[in-house]
C-alpha cells in the first residue's frame, strides 16, 4: 500500500486511475484546479469505492501550495495527468499551453524533488510519434510533433529523462496513451468535453444523445480499410489499470522507460460508428467530409513491452467501450454534476 499523489485526478482519465488506486487500498490524494472537471467527481470516486480521496484544489502553476501538499503528505509517488490537451486549442493558444504543461509540470518536479519523492509516472501520448512510417507503433520509434500540445508531451519527455540523467534515484514511467474512450461501468465515471467534441467517441455519443444532428467524418480517401481514419481505442478502465502496474513497477525499479498504452488493434472512424450504433441500438447518421488537417491515416500499438515490462495487456474490446460510453453518456446528458 502506497501514498500517491494525483494530479489532475479529477479528471477523465485520473478520476478512473483514482478507483483502481483505492479498490488496491493505496491512498490517493488529488491535485485539480478543476479547470476541466467537476469536484462532484469525488463524490462519484466515493460512490464506487466506498472512499472520497483526499482532495487540494491546487494549480500545479502554484508552487508554494505544491511544496505545501508535499509538506503535509508524506508522498510515496506521483501520477501526473494535469494538463490541457486540446490539439487545436494548442495551435490557437501555445503559450498557455507551453505554460500549463510545461511550466507547471516543472513546477510539479521541483516540489517532488524539494520533497524527495522521485517517483513519478507521466500521461504522455502516442502523438509523439507525429506520422509514424510504420504501424504498429514501437517506444523506439522516432518523436516528432506536429502541434503545440504534443511538442509539450516530448518536451516532458525529455526533462524528465534529463532528470534521470541528473539523478539515477529517480523513477520514471512516461505512458504514450492511445485513444481512451469508454466509460466506468458504473456510468458515474466518463469523459464530458466543454462544448462541440472534437474526440470522436464523444462527438458520436451526442449524435445518439441527440444534441448533435450526424457524424463528420473527416475523410474516406486514406490507405484503410474503408478509407477513414484507423486509431487504437483503449477503454479508459484498462488504462487506468495500466496505471496501477505502472506505479508499482516504478516503486520497485529505478530508471526511466517510455511504454505504450494501446490494445494493439486498429479501428476506422466507420467501424467506431457501426459499434455505437450496435451498442445504443439506433443508427448514428454520418456524412463524409474533407479531410482534417494533421490527421494522420492509421496509428495502433505495438503493445509487448507493456506486457514485458509491467505484466499489463488491455482486457476490454470495441463492443464493451461503445456500451460503457452510452451508458455513461444516457445516465449523464449534461456531464458530471
Ligand atoms: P482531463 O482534462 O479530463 O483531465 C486533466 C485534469 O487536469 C482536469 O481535471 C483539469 O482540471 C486538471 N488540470 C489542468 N490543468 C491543471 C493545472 N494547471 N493544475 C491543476 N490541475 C489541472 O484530461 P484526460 O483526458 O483525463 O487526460 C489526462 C492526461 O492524459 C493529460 O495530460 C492528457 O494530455 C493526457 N492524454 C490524454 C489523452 C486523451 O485522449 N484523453 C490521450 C493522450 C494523453
Ligand atoms: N474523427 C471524425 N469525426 C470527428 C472526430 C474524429 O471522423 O468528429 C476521426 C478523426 O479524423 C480520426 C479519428 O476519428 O481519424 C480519431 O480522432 P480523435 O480526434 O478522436 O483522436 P486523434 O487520434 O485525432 O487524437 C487523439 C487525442 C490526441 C492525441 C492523439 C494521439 O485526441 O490528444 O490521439 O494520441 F494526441
Amino acid at each position: 500500500m502506497a501514498t500517491i499523489l494525483v494530479t489532475g485526478g479529477c479528471g477523465y482519465i485520473g478520476s478512473h486511475t483514482c478507483v483502481e488506486l483505492i479498490n488496491l487500498h493505496h491512498d490517493v490524494i488529488i491535485v485539480d484546479n478543476l479547470y476541466n472537471s467537476s469536484i462532484k467527481v469525488l463524490d462519484r470516486i466515493k460512490e464506487i469505492t466506498g472512499v472520497k480521496p483526499k482532495f487540494y484544489q491546487v494549480d500545479i502553476l502554484d508552487r508554494a501550495a505544491l511544496d505545501q501538499v508535499f509538506a503535509e503528505n508524506k508522498i510515496d509517488a506521483v501520477i501526473h495527468f494535469a494538463g490541457y490537451k486540446a490539439v487545436g486549442e494548442s495551435v490557437a493558444i501555445p503559450l498557455t499551453y507551453y505554460k500549463n504543461n510545461i511550466s507547471g509540470s516543472i513546477n510539479l518536479y521541483e516540489a517532488m524533488a524539494k520533497a524527495n519523492v522521485k517517483t513519478i509516472v507521466f500521461s504522455s501520448s502516442a502523438t509523439v510519434y507525429g506520422d509514424p512510417a510504420s504501424v504498429p507503433i514501437k517506444e523506439d520509434f522516432p518523436l516528432s510533433t506536429t502541434n503545440p500540445y504534443g511538442t509539450t508531451k516530448l518536451y516532458n519527455e525529455q526533462i524528465l529523462k534529463d532528470v534521470y540523467v541528473s539523478d539515477a534515484e529517480w523513477s520514471i514511467l512516461l505512458l504514450r496513451y492511445f485513444n481512451p474512450i469508454g466509460a466506468h461501468k458504473s456510468g458515474l465515471l466518463g469523459e464530458t468535453p466543454n462544448g462541440i467534441p472534437n474526440n470522436l467517441l464523444p462527438y458520436i455519443a451526442q449524435v445518439a444523445t441527440g444534441k448533435r444532428e450526424f457524424l463528420r467524418v473527416w475523410g474516406n480517401d486514406y490507405d484503410t480499410v474503408d478509407g477513414t481514419g484507423v486509431r487504437d481505442y483503449i477503454h479508459v478502465v484498462d488504462l487506468a489499470l495500466g496505471h496501477i502496474k505502472a506505479i508499482e513497477y516504478a516503486l520497485g525499479h529505478k530508471g526511466v522507460e517510455c511504454i505504450n498504452l494501446g490494445t494493439g488493434n486498429g479501428y476506422s472512424v466507420l467501424q467506431v460508428k457501426d459499434a455505437f450504433a450496435k451498442a445504443a441500438k439506433m443508427e448514428i447518421p454520418y456524412q463524409i467530409m474533407d479531410r482534417r488537417p494533421g490527421d494522420i491515416a492509421t496509428c495502433y500499438a505495438d503493445t509487448t513491452k507493456a506486457k514485458e515490462l509491467l505484466g499489463w495487456s488491455a482486457r476490454y474490446d470495441i463492443d464493451d467501450m461503445c456500451q460503457d460510453a452510452w451508458n455513461f453518456a444516457q445516465k449523464n446528458p449534461n456531464g458530471i454534476e
